[in-house]
């Protein structure tokens, strides 16, 4: 039994065969309509959503099974104070396989280490959200015909936007891949994806605070949102709120085959003149999610045949319970009794990484 936390979860060879699943689903979808008869979904969304949560939804009503949940935190027991390790417990009952978005970064993974059912990260908090990254690769894959030799522009918030960091994590096992990362200096791409993937796999990259400079040399240009609900400054959000908006005028400068995709929602940074543009993908990036999700479902379930493989942090490389979690967003800063683990991640430079939200801290101070 498998649970999708991390984009990396999956090889190269797994994503490719997911994609290739969500090809033949959008091309045969009678011979997987009956494909989960008798199965039950459960959603658990502790945040906003309206594409990730009916997406999911839909994938898998479509796939014949039905769906339970929940689609905010005030109407869980979370708001009585239970824990997202005993939620994880008690949804196990319930259902087959879940899909958890949490504001707290690695609460889905908390989870899935006391499930007895797949879960999938839904999203959490600034981190990571792997299914997305799914319907991203769909799109590209649909789009340009490849995964690889793209130039990928990343607009807007790098800091916060949870897709930007699992499609670089994603790119990073694609060959000739450059990134171009849009951004103002506050929202520039955070730590752990800067060392633990962009550095780390030797990726071509470089950064501007120009969207009209990078503009011309963009195969994809991937827009997001400024994540307002992970500023604690609002005086910061509104200085930053309107830093890119992409306008007919700026598209003019695009090459003529330039994908622009947005995970969505979109709030006023693409301008909805652009909609019309045939380079604008978000529409369409919404609705290959579904399919990928039903892709990966499919695969979940046909594993979950099989005994879970509970993480092993028994080697060396691990850190127990000497480091808090600096991490103010870290699902350790409230989930009593979490074990405190930390990677050695640059032995070097005394750097260690919570394995939880990915936060950095120094081992030997
Ligand atoms: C994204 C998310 O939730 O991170 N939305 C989505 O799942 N499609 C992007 C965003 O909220 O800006």
């Amino acid at each position: 039994m498998r649970s999708l936390i991390d984009i990396k979860d999956f090889t190269t060879e797994e994503l490719d065969s997911l994609i290739a699943t969500a090809k033949d689903i959008i091309a045969n979808p009678e011979k997987y309509s009956d494909a989960c008869r008798g199965k039950k979904l459960a959603t658990l969304f502790f945040e906003p959503s309206t594409r990730t949560r009916l997406s999911f939804e839909a994938a898998m009503l479509e796939l014949g099974g039905s769906v339970i949940g929940f689609s905010e935190a005030s109407s869980s027991s979370a708001a009585k104070g239970e824990s997202v390790a005993d939620t994880a417990k008690m949804i196990s009952c319930y259902a087959d396989i879940m899909a958890m978005r949490h504001p707290k970064e690695g609460a889905p993974f908390v989870a899935s280490l006391s499930a007895t059912i797949p879960v999938i990260n839904a999203g959490d908090g600034g981190h990571c959200h792997p299914t997305q990254t799914l319907a991203d690769l769909l799109t590209i894959s649909m789009e340009k015909g490849r995964l690889d030799n793209l130039t990928v522009g990343f607009c807007g918030d790098l800091k916060y936007g949870r897709t930007v960091h699992s499609l670089i994590s994603a790119l990073s096992r694609s060959k000739g891949i450059k990134l171009v990362l849009i951004s103002p200096e506050e929202l520039k791409i955070p730590s752990f994806v800067r060392y633990e993937t962009i550095e780390k796999y030797g990726m071509d990259y470089e950064e501007t605070a120009s969207l009209e400079e990078a503009l011309p040399k963009l195969d994809i240009l991937y827009m997001t949102r400024i994540q307002r609900e992970r500023f604690s400054d609002t005086y910061q959000y509104e200085r930053l709120k309107d830093s890119y908006i992409l306008t007919e005028e700026k598209m003019a400068l695009a090459k003529e085959d330039t994908s622009v995709l947005h995970p969505l929602p979109r709030v006023n940074e693409i301008s909805v003149k652009v909609d019309n543009d045939k380079r604008a993908c978000y529409f369409k990036q919404a609705l290959y999610g579904k399919y990928m999700r039903m892709a990966l479902i499919l695969k979940l379930l046909e594993e979950a045949k099989t005994p879970k493989i509970a993480p092993d942090f028994s080697g060396e490389e691990y850190i127990h319970e000497r480091i808090e979690c600096k991490n103010p967003r870290c699902i350790s800063a409230t989930e009593q009794e979490l074990p405190k683990i930390f990677k050695i991640t640059d032995p070097a430079a005394n750097i260690c990484r919570c394995v939880f939200c990915e936060e950095k801290s120094n081992y030997k101070v």
